[in-house]
């Protein structure tokens, strides 16, 4: 039995009371639907700068009333220690995603940028060290590999940030490591890799590749790529990211802790490889795609040019098997952007 199947199995037994901050969020929402079919209870947090209500709405549909009835939202900011404080009374495990995502975000606003993840970050590090939950994982990102040229990308060989969302996330770590230093706090860092599924908002300049092609390909709209579309990434799938937070929250190995790790697959796809993909799959749907062709334009300024990351501090220390490669992932979340995107389904 993997690790995640064994914990998959003893939770339900064992329920405990979960933070999950940025909850209306794409990772947040698909946290709390996998903690509640558990048989969790659940804290959530979230202002809505880019989470939103229906992610909510969403979950409760997709759960039973007993489950959604162990869940508690609070709306409100995490740049708030009065907020952060009164969410993480009585928590046992904190899975801290708040924040400001965007590289782009970042460097045309770094001071909201800044505030949300650095003081938000730092008022959530002070409230549930001072509640004393059992363990707080929180959201770090591959960004902080930044100009390092070595791949894969292993844990302990960072390059310099390329921007100020970069900067916060490595800050984030720095953060972590002194409190377990100072006060002997207990907390794991995530460092996600190109996250995508269910609940990613496809809307707006800052949205993700995937459900941003996604979009625009069912939409009919031109499908954009930056540069020469050989830059590439470790796409990983939600439920991937979703099992490294559930085994870091519970871990009981001593040395898995205090530590930050990668979240991926270990695969690496380019901007091509991932526009064909789409396209071929939503092709079976909509078969005027078939035949349909990218737009190239400039590269985007403070992008990493290749990405892919060694997962096997993850597989050691915290048991970490990933389910799903891009393919599985793409074809499982198309169903729920085909029923979200296209009017009338
Ligand atoms: N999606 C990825 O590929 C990826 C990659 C690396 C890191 N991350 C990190 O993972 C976390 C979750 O990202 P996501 O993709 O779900 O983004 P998201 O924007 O969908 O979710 C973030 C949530 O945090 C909330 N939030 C922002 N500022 C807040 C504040 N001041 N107070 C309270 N809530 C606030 C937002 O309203 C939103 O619901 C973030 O920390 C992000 O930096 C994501």
């Amino acid at each position: 039995m993997t690790a995640y199947r064994d914990l998959l199995a003893r939770l339900p037994g064992e329920p405990k009371t979960w933070l999950v901050t940025g909850v209306a969020g794409f990772i947040g929402c698909n946290l709390l639907e996998q903690l509640l079919k558990l048989g969790q209870r659940v804290v959530g947090l979230d202002n809505f700068a880019t989470g939103h209500r229906r992610n909510l709405e969403q979950i409760r549909a997709a759960v039973t009333p007993e489950q959604w009835a162990r869940f508690r939202f609070i709306e409100g900011d995490i740049r708030e220690p009065v907020t952060c404080r009164a969410a993480c009374a009585g928590v046992d495990y904190v899975l801290h995603q708040a924040a400001l995502g965007s590289v782009p975000r970042s460097l045309e606003d770094p001071i909201t940028t800044n505030a949300a993840n650095i003081d938000g970050f730092l008022n959530m590090l002070v409230a549930a060290r001072d509640a004393g939950v059992r363990r707080f994982v929180y959201a770090a990102s591959s960004s902080t590999y930044g100009d390092h040229p070595d791949l894969p990308k292993v844990e302990e060989r960072i390059g310099r940030p390329l921007s100020p969302y970069a900067v916060t996330k490595l800050v984030n770590e720095l953060y972590a490591e002194v409190f377990a230093r100072a006060y002997g706090f207990k907390s794991i860092g995530l460092r996600y890799f190109n996250i995508f599924g269910p609940h990613q908002d496809p809307e707006g300049a800052y949205a993700a590749v995937v459900p941003k092609w996604v979009a625009a390909m069912i939409r009919g709209e031109p499908v954009y790529i930056n540069g020469d579309g050989e830059t590439s990434r470790d796409f990983c799938y939600i439920a991937n990211a979703v099992q490294a937070n559930l085994l870091a929250a519970t871990t009981e190995n001593p040395q898995a802790v205090d530590q930050v790790y990668n979240v991926a697959v270990g695969d690496r796809t380019t901007l091509n490889d991932l526009f064909r993909a789409i396209r071929d799959l939503l092709a079976e749907r909509f078969p005027h795609l078939e035949d349909l062709q990218p737009v190239y334009r400039d590269f985007r300024p403070g992008d990493v040019r290749h990405s892919q990351a060694d997962v096997s501090k993850a597989r050691a220390l915290l048991g970490y098997a990933p389910t799903h490669r891009i393919a599985d992932g793409l074809e499982e979340a198309m169903d729920w952007y085909v029923a979200d995107l296209v009017p009338g389904r």
